[in-house]
């Protein structure tokens, strides 16, 4: 992927980080997802007072990158910083990302210093995903 594409992504998910709805926990996320064709979906994390309706960053950039018809997933930017650290997505974040792309590449970068702190692959860190093939 060339390095304009990346960077891009990397401000979008920094900016659009201020959007977090996180009364609750005060912990703003947020993300850009790079499409195989090379566009760039956000999201943020949005909770709610019931507090399993709230949606992870990573799943509402998938969430509506799939409404707008693409399926094919790259990259994930993740921007957050948690005690000082950019964090890794959750399970339930891991496992959707699973179901498009187990190979998908995750950069996570500090939100405090702009700095990308990781740049690995889901497979590293998710390796036994969950797959189900249906049709019984
Ligand atoms: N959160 C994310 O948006 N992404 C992650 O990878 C971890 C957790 C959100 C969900 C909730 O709004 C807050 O962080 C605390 O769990």
């Amino acid at each position: 992927m060339n390095n304009g594409l990346l960077e891009r992504a990397v401000a979008s998910a920094l900016k659009i980080r201020e959007n977090a709805y996180a009364p609750f926990s005060g912990f703003k996320v947020g993300a850009a997802l790079i499409t195989g064709s090379g566009e760039i979906f956000n999201g943020v994390n949005v909770e709610n007072s019931s507090f399993g309706a709230t949606v992870c960053a990573e799943r509402n950039a998938i969430f509506s990158a799939v409404t707008a018809g693409k399926k094919n997933f790259d990259t994930i930017v993740i921007a957050s910083n948690l005690d000082g650290k950019a964090v890794y997505p959750c399970g339930i974040c891991c496992q959707v990302m699973a179901d498009f792309n187990p190979d998908m590449r995750i950069v996570l970068v500090n939100s405090e210093t702009g700095v990308i702190e990781q740049d690995c692959t889901l497979k590293e860190i998710f390796p036994q995903n969950f797959e189900f093939k249906g049709g019984r």
